[in-house]
């Protein structure tokens, strides 16, 4: 145990102090050899132009030395006549044409009747981090642009694509990936990925990678509760601490697809973009289309290294905030508390037992617009409810304001309910397939996006309810899925570009909004965890993880969850016990500790608490306030899985610059007189010394108030957890060195 905690650390801090040579650029050429590298200090990533001048995949893995030449491509003469060399060879970007039969990056068809492309290397510019290839068809002029980006910092790769259409023709692009990503051979794999459904999001599966396809994918016009587009790929014994692991996320909140493919050779290939069910975009002669970013990075530093370079990068190079993302604010929502119910007076009283507990920000959600009593009418009004609000949002958010907190609203732009004034207005705004019946899911439908009209209008209304009022947040919200997408206005032939115009509208929105509203925070909810991806992420400040509250079952979705994005970005509620979900009863304690984890919310009806529960509430969010960027921001271990029916759970936190640790520990169920299992701290500076302070529990009598952060990786600290539903938390922090 002792020696691997060191090996670990060992080999983060090396890769950290390491930098590229002062005359090295992370992306460099090889005119000898064809080869192109990217690097960071701890990762490179190598292709090439084979002698047929195919885009060859070389290597992607540990750092390689900058002096050694990489041998240039050489293509795959494949194994048999089945598999001739153009289906064999790696491919950077493979097109369906010639003889390819694993998964294509891109297919096309020609209004001849001709599908076959190959595409061939024609030229590339290079610039600091940054590789752009261009491919073209051997005879047609179809090009496609290859984009490569490296995060010096992470080593993580960014990819996408542009594919052109130079022929004199209309042609359709009927499947166009992002990127595909070949592994290194000679591993028995296992692919990690994140599953689940409404109030159950954040699976965590494995499976061994077989010799078919394993597809990860979401038909639904949304991101989806299903399947997350993330992958984690490591050879089995990989864990959360020790072992090489390749992930990826794509960043698209449309359907999407990743597919994982073993070759003949049994070399891994990942796909991953635009769903290409039901998927067709016509390209007219001069026109092109751009795929979303394929994220995807590389450590040998196990699973648990694997998630904190994707927080890091998502903090530092994907959030709105980044590279610096204020603290995320601890807020209350009265959803749980009073559902549609709300009125000025309501709202005012729960405002003012927030503040009270030290909540920052107060969020109204459903039901203070239009007639928006219940889920079967109102979406799509966005006009204040004059019995609820007689004078409008104005007097609650001055009240709100007063209080010291700043306010938030809830919405759910993309959706009108049938009985709405939006739709007796405009009933063909809405996605349909004319003459066939309009699915309803939650009594509503979805507006199409995808048309500018719809668009500005939504624009428009928001615009508008952000400028009348002052609205620092929105909890955007998206409650079903699509049903006969239909675009009917559009020509036939290019009706399903609604999957790619709908989303790029969606993003469209929250751009313009946040440009002209700059303080404005956003967060991305679709009924619970349907929207989390890096597409939304780059426009949203925090996501909804889950309708799901109940406090057990969210120590493993955010296990799950923290596999592909930070805990910043997580917001946890406490809310009331017994919980609505599963009328599980637990203290308040054990449910704010179980939401400390993450971004902190209270959830809970808060008329019904006494008055031990407000000085509960007051301290524990008092306490959070002080290791907040820790768990926000900090490095986030897993030190014991709640998944697979584990009695126990933990996780760890280190701030980024190393001053503090946070620990979390929640036992399920005592049996049979079993301790709770010792902690050994991980990412402490082992001659550093360190503090303890208890926020919750009780650590075992004889356990030093300061000792060296060597003390507590080696002998840890034993909590003394006894019963059913039970939590503790301490904090470490740096005591700074006698001058
Ligand atoms: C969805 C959200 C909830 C709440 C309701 C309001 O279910 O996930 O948090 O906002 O809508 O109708």
């Amino acid at each position: 145990m002792r020696h691997q905690h060191r090996s670990v650390s060992l080999w983060i801090l090396l890769a950290s102090t390491q930098a590229l040579g002062a005359t090295e650029e992370p992306a460099r050429y090889n005119p000898d050899t064809h080869v192109f590298t990217l690097s960071s200090p701890q990762v490179t990533y190598a292709f090439g132009v084979n002698e047929h001048g195919e885009l060859q995949s070389l290597y992607w893995g540990g750092r390689r030395a900058p002096n050694d030449t990489l041998p240039a491509a050489k293509s795959d003469a494949g194994l048999s006549a089945f598999d001739p060399s153009n289906g064999a060879t790696p491919q950077e970007y493979p097109a369906w044409g010639s003889a390819l039969y694993t998964e294509p990056a891109l297919k096309v068809s020609f209004p001849d009747g001709n599908r076959d492309l190959v595409l061939h290397y024609l030229s590339h510019t290079l610039n600091g981090s940054h590789v752009s290839v261009l491919l073209k068809d051997i005879s047609r002029d179809v090009r496609v642009e290859l984009r490569y980006d490296i995060d010096p910092d992470s080593g993580i790769l960014a990819r996408s694509a542009r594919i052109e259409n130079h022929t004199g023709k209309s042609l359709f692009v009927q499947q166009s990936a992002a990127a595909t990503w070949n592994l290194p051979a000679g591993n028995e794999y296992v692919l990690h990925s994140l599953s689940g459904r409404w109030a159950a999001e954040w699976h965590l599966d494995h499976r061994p990678v077989l010799a078919s396809q394993t597809v990860l994918e979401s038909r639904r016009g949304s991101t989806g509760q299903q399947n997350n587009p993330w992958f984690a790929l490591a050879p089995a014994g990989t864990g959360e601490d020790t072992g090489p692991v390749w992930f990826g996320a794509l960043a698209w909140s449309g359907s999407w697809r990743i597919t994982v493919e073993p070759d003949v050779k049994r070399r891994i290939r990942v796909t991953g973009g635009y769903n290409p069910f039901d998927f067709s975009y016509r390209l007219a002669p001069g026109e092109s289309l751009d795929t979303p970013v394929f994220f995807a990075g590389y450590t040998p530093g196990g699973l648990g290294e694997a998630s904190r370079l994707l927080h890091r990068f998502e903090l530092t190079h994907v959030l709105p905030q980044a590279p610096h993302p204020r603290a995320r604010p601890v807020l209350y929502n009265s959803w749980e508390a009073t559902e549609f119910n709300v009125n000025e007076a309501g709202q005012v009283k729960l405002a003012e037992m927030a503040a009270r507990i030290g909540v920052e920000r107060f969020v109204m959600d459903d039901g203070w617009f239009g007639a928006r009593d219940n889920d079967h009418a109102g979406l799509g009004d966005w006009v204040v409810n004059p019995r609820k609000f007689p004078h409008g949002l104005q007097p609650l958010i001055e009240r709100v304001h007063a209080l010291g907190m700043d306010f938030g609203l809830w919405v759910e732009p993309e959706m009108v309910n049938p009985d709405s004034d939006l739709y007796r207005r405009h009933p063909d705004w809405v996605l349909n397939f004319p003459g066939r019946p309009r699915t309803e899911g939650r009594h509503q439908l979805v507006l199409n996006l995808a048309r500018e009209d719809v668009r500005d209008h939504l624009f428009r209304v928001l615009d508008d309810l952000l400028t009348r009022n002052d609205i620092a947040f929105l909890k955007w919200d998206y409650n079903r899925n699509w049903s006969e997408p239909g675009w009917p206005e559009q020509k036939p032939e290019d009706q399903q570009k609604v999957y790619v115009s709908y989303i790029r509208s969606l993003y469209w929105i929250m751009q313009r909004l946040r440009e002209r509203h700059p303080k404005l925070e956003i967060e991305s909810c679709s009924g619970g965890g349907g929207r989390v991806d890096l597409g939304i992420m780059r426009l949203t400040d925090e996501v909804w993880p889950s309708d799901n509250t109940d406090p057990f079952d969210r120590l493993s979705m955010q296990d799950g969850f923290t596999y592909a994005y930070a805990p910043g970005v997580m917001m946890a509620w406490v809310t009331d016990s017994p919980n609505w979900v599963n009328q599980r009863s637990t203290s308040l304690e054990y449910r704010f500790l179980s939401s400390m984890q993450g971004s902190l919310g209270i959830g809970a009806d808060l008329t019904r608490w006494n008055e031990q529960d407000f000085q509960t509430a007051k301290r524990l969010i008092s306490e959070y306030k002080s290791i907040r960027m820790t768990v926000q921001q900090g490095l986030l271990y897993r030190m014991i899985s709640p998944r697979d029916g584990s009695p126990y759970s933990a996780t760890q936190s280190v701030s980024s610059d190393g001053r503090q640790a946070v620990l979390f520990a929640f036992l399920h169920s005592s049996s049979m007189l079993y301790p709770y299992p010792r902690i050994h701290l991980k990412g402490l500076d082992p001659q550093a010394r360190y503090r303890l302070r208890v926020v919750a529990g009780k650590p075992e009598e004889n356990t030093p108030v300061e000792a060296s952060g060597d003390y507590w990786a080696c002998e840890g600290i034993e909590l003394m957890l006894k019963g059913d539903f039970q939590a503790a938390a301490v904090v470490l922090d740096r005591v700074a060195p006698q001058s």
